[in-house]
């Protein structure tokens, strides 16, 4: 079962992948994750995505479609996978298509989370994650069960985002309202759209999506 999973930033992509990879054994493919490792690592990649990613804009559809489709050939995603943060333009849609269609693959399902946007704001604000694992918190929603230690692998840092106030998500959220938005028709015209609840609680969001995915 290979999915995509489409919504603006703090909709919650991240953390149903998560769930998804955790309890269906499926491959979560972040962009955002991918181009955070390359900043950091000082790639070539990395060095040209920085500012950009920093100031909230997107990076080139050249440098994510690369990125994708070189890691759609590796093993491990065979037992299905989650696009996250991907695409995010028409422009990545139509590449995505004819990556896929090369590579011998296909998409099953386009889940988008609708959530208030007015909500989304204090949810990337308040967000954090282990530095070990990369498991997500959020001041608000979901604190470790023991202060300062992580759940997961008892870590002790955390970090946050730099793209993460208030000022650029409003820039990625108009990123999202013109460029990534409109590439919903493209895939309802497939009829592989379902919406999904994204202001439920994490679980009951995880369960909708479970309910479209079927066993
Ligand atoms: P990316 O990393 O993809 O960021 P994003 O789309 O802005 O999404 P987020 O990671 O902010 O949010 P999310 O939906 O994953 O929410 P999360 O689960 O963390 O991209 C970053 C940048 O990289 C872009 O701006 C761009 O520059 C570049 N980029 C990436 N892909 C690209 C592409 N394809 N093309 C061009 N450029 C690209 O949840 C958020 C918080 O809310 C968490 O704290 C969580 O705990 C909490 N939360 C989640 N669900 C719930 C819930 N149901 N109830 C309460 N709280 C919840
Ligand atoms: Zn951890």
């Amino acid at each position: 079962m290979n999915i995509i999973l489409l919504g603006p930033p703090g909709a919650g992509k991240g953390t149903q992948a998560s769930l998804l990879e955790r309890e269906r054994g499926m491959v979560q493919l972040s962009t955002g994750d991918m181009l955070r490792a390359a900043v950091n690592a000082e790639t070539p990649v990395g060095v040209k995505a920085k500012a950009v990613m920093e100031r909230g804009e997107l990076v080139s559809d050249e440098i994510v479609a690369g990125i994708i489709s070189e890691r759609l050939d590796a093993d491990d995603v065979k037992r299905g996978f989650i696009l996250d943060g991907f695409p995010r333009t028409e422009k990545q849609a139509q590449m995505l298509e004819e990556m896929l269609a090369k590579k011998g693959m296909t998409l099953d399902h386009v889940i988008e989370l609708k959530v208030d946007e007015q909500a989304l704001v204090e949810r990337v604000e308040g967000r954090f994650t282990c530095a070990n694992c990369g498991e997500g918190y959020h001041d608000k929603h979901k604190l470790p069960s023991v202060e300062g230690k992580c759940d997961i692998c008892g870590g002790e840092v955390f970090k946050r985002r730099p793209d993460d106030n208030a000022e650029t998500v409003r820039t990625r959220l108009q990123e999202y309202r013109a460029k990534t938005a409109p590439i919903l028709p493209f895939y309802e015209g497939k009829d592989m759209v379902s919406r999904v609840d994204g202001m439920a609680s994490m679980e009951e969001v995880h369960s909708s999506i479970v309910e479209v995915l079927g066993s």
